[in-house]
């Protein structure tokens, strides 16, 4: 997505060659940096301290991750390491053990000498299957919206989302954003309501800075506002991202999605939740028991990090000292609260038959019969 007049991907090779670049979103919004990867340990750092996140962009940044590891040792001694150092950082977004995965199937057979450049071709591989499904999921999301703007005549579209999925979570459009841009785009009113998405909020720092940079109206909300604007007719959909989907349609995302999905229940608002399905754990079937939750440091909870009016950039404790504070990073809402999966195949019911409908070749893993 552009920012000024240049065009960028949130990951990408250095022109030297050697390193990985990305854009620091632990500045964001109040600067945009781009930090020089240049190392297996600082490239999951990166994706330990969230100068990288969102769940395409974790994989992604592991895939790369690979390669720098391999380019200083490629023995299986040194793969194995850098895979158990990448694969420890984040345990909620499944894409960071798929693309893992990826990396390992392609390299794990070849000779030490031709790994590092297979590496490097696999991670830009996964970068462009991204870009090019995040698109798609984009073009079919469009059609979603134009069907519920339908009835609206002048009146704008609100759609409410949580965190930030859009073109940072990923390597380039975003997830639940993609289809809003090219709505845009297109001409159609739509507007934004941004969770806020405490505690690092994503929705504050990256949604508002995304959505602004393009021109998309919307409008920053407290987390708990949603429940409230759905009793009131002032949300036409939810659309939200996901970390880990399950095969019968269980979806993990950023804390507090599950409480916009009881209300938008409640209150009749379709809730829709969009995925490349790189995001589709199939190995598993129910999210509640089975998707393992990341718990971050109490400190996200007890401090609250932005800039002062003098242009500083600061934290501030807004709690009392020696509080004790829990730190739950995602939470999972049931299939049967998900209006429908969009994914770079097209929409889907939340559901094992859905999800097989439109991904029939996984039928082997989901039934694990044939
Ligand atoms: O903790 P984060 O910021 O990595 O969480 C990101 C989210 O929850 C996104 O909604 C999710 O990764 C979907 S990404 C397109």
């Amino acid at each position: 997505m552009k920012v000024g007049d240049r065009w960028y991907r949130t990951i990408w090779p250095s022109e030297d060659g050697g390193a990985v670049e990305v854009i620091d979103q632990t500045r964001l919004p109040h600067a945009f940096e781009v930090v020089r990867l240049q190392s297996l340990e600082a490239a999951a750092e990166a994706i330990r301290v969230m100068q990288v996140r969102g769940a395409p962009l974790v994989g992604a940044t592991a895939a790369y991750g690979l390669c720098l590891a391999l380019q200083e040792d490629s023995s299986d001694q040194a793969l194995q390491h850098g895979v158990e150092l990448l694969a420890a950082t984040r345990p909620t977004a499944v894409n960071l053990r798929w693309a893992l995965g990826e990396v390992v199937a392609a390299v794990g057979p070849l000779p030490a000498a031709e790994r590092v450049a297979a590496a490097w071709r696999v991670a830009a591989r996964i970068c462009d299957d991204d870009v090019a499904a995040c698109r798609s999921i984009g073009e079919h999301g469009l059609e979603l919206l134009r069907g519920l703007a339908r009835d609206k005549g002048d009146r704008a579209l609100n759609v409410l989302t949580h965190c930030n999925a859009g073109w940072l979570a990923t390597v380039d459009w975003g997830t639940a954003l993609a289809p809003v841009y090219l709505a845009h785009d297109a001409g159609m009113n739509v507007h934004v309501w941004v969770d806020e998405t405490r505690p690092r909020n994503q929705g504050a720092a990256l949604t508002a800075f995304e959505l602004g940079a393009h021109g998309v109206p919307h409008t920053l909300i407290a987390d708990n506002v949603g429940g409230h604007l759905m009793q009131h007719g002032m949300v036409d959909l939810c659309l939200v991202g996901s970390d880990r989907t399950t095969s019968r349609g269980d979806v993990a995302n950023k804390i507090g999605t599950y409480l916009k999905a009881l209300a938008a229940h409640d209150n009749k608002v379709p809730f829709y939740v969009a995925l490349p399905s790189t995001t589709i754990d199939w190995e598993i079937a129910d999210g509640i028991e089975e998707i393992p939750i990341e718990e971050r440091s109490p400190a996200e909870v007890i401090r609250v990090a932005g800039r002062t009016k003098e242009g500083i950039d600061s934290s501030v404790e807004i709690a009392p000292p020696g509080c004790a504070a829990a730190n739950f990073a995602f939470d999972v809402t049931p299939a049967r609260l998900v209006s429908g999966l969009l994914t770079e195949r097209g929409v889907c019911e939340a559901s094992t038959v859905g999800l097989r409908h439109l991904f029939p070749e996984r039928a082997v893993v989901i039934s694990g019969v044939h």
